[in-house]
């Protein structure tokens, strides 16, 4: 066997670009954060994880130009050596304070942070639980890691509790569920979490990608949103979806984040988050505080969205946020009502496995607070008029 063989017989992909149904790698011309333009045509973007539509706010944007010109384009090397900035101890202090925690550290992406966090904690005489449906960074984490790993069933607590209480009680614990489920958009249930993490003397991380700006009283997250703050031990987050740029961070206890920063080796052995990135995010963080306006829009365009798809007939799951999944089922009616929507002018994201389940594939859409009242109406004739054709309602 040649190392290559596997390549060559991979062809899936290169069957699905001939027959123009390839849905990834679309090249996106130019972006106003809501619109895009593919093939010179305007498409809605209900695809994207800029909830907050920040991409383009001005403030962002002018951050972005004077930390360019303040400190150049790149660190070229680990905050570990030179590449450690005055704003990126800055961000992290205002992470903490934001978050509700004692102290924070930066990462370069959200993948690396998740990667590293769980990485360094789970030692080897370590367990770490993850909820089937965590992020592949957090799965990944623990595959990185020289600890024992358990997978309990989606939100299934009563499950996770048998493989707690089935643990040598001198076991050191992780349980690391995500916030808001990227693919389901449903929240997870930490009032019925927590009790059972300290039952067994564990430690509680969330993964707050899609919470960030969109949960919470201000924005702090899944945490903040059930009044939990105190009781979740470790919170990370990314940059790439409310905070519109590209990063990471962890946020709890000053003495674990000091372990983090000396053992996460994802951020030890990585160049760090170059300056405009960090400036944009610090911009970010101060419009979430000072435009609440903005959740609040949000959170009516996703409202709108599910009362309006539910009542055309769409199975849309358990969400409970802007992320708005249209269960289709097999793969390649999936592919091809997405081809047929992108057509009409609306971007989505299909999802197949191993993302979602076997049968599980379904549009991914989500949606910004930037959205008007007449892309929504748009999206929904779009969508209502491509899924009565493909019998998806
Ligand atoms: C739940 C979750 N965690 C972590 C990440 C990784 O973040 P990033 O894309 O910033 O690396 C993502 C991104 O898709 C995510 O959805």
């Amino acid at each position: 066997m040649h190392l290559f063989d596997k390549c060559a017989a991979f062809t899936a992909a290169r069957e699905a670009r001939a027959a123009g149904m390839y849905p990834y790698f679309q090249k996106i011309t130019e972006s106003q954060d809501t619109e895009v333009v593919i093939d010179g045509h305007r498409k809605v973007m209900i695809g994207s994880n800029n909830y907050m539509g920040l991409t383009h706010h001005p403030k962002i944007l002018e951050a972005a130009r004077v930390a360019l010109e303040t400190y150049g384009s790149g660190n070229t090397g680990s905050r570990f050596l030179n590449g450690n900035l005055d704003i990126h101890d800055m961000l992290e202090e205002e992470l903490a304070e934001f978050t509700g925690k004692e102290a924070a550290l930066v990462f370069s992406t959200g993948y690396q942070t998740n990667l590293g966090v769980v990485s360094a904690l789970v030692g080897r005489s370590d367990t770490a639980y993850l909820d089937k449906l965590d992020h592949a960074c957090i799965q990944d984490g623990a595959r990185l890691s020289f600890g024992e790993t358990r997978r309990f069933r989606h939100e299934d607590y009563a499950h996770l509790e048998a493989q707690l209480r089935d643990t040598d009680e001198g076991r050191g614990k992780l349980v690391a569920v995500d916030g808001v489920y990227s693919m389901e958009g449903d929240i997870a249930n930490l009032p019925e979490l927590v009790p059972l993490v300290k039952k067994y003397n564990a430690v509680l991380m969330v993964d707050d990608a899609h919470s960030l700006g969109v949960l919470g009283p201000n924005g702090e997250g899944t945490a903040a949103h059930f009044g939990l703050t105190d009781e979740v031990d470790l919170i990370t987050g990314t940059f790439s979806k409310s905070l519109a740029s590209i990063g990471g961070f962890v946020a709890g206890d000053d003495i674990v984040i000091d372990y983090l920063r000396n053992h996460a080796r994802t951020e030890i052995f990585s160049a760090s988050m170059p300056p405009s990135a960090v400036a944009t995010v610090r911009a970010a963080l101060e419009i979430i505080r000072t435009e609440p306006d903005r959740r609040e829009r949000l959170w009516k365009n996703t409202r709108r969205m599910m009362t309006e798809l539910t009542a055309l007939g769409f199975e849309i799951g358990p969400t409970q946020t802007p992320i708005i999944p249209i269960l289709i089922g097999p793969m390649d009616l999936t592919f091809k009502v997405w081809r047929e929507i992108l057509d009409a002018g609306v971007f989505t994201n299909p999802v197949v496995p191993p993302a979602v389940p076997e049968g599980g594939c379904r549009l991914r859409t989500s949606y910004m607070a930037t959205h008007t009242d007449e892309h929504l109406d748009f999206v929904l004739e779009v969508l209502e008029k491509v899924c009565t054709k493909y019998g998806v309602l």
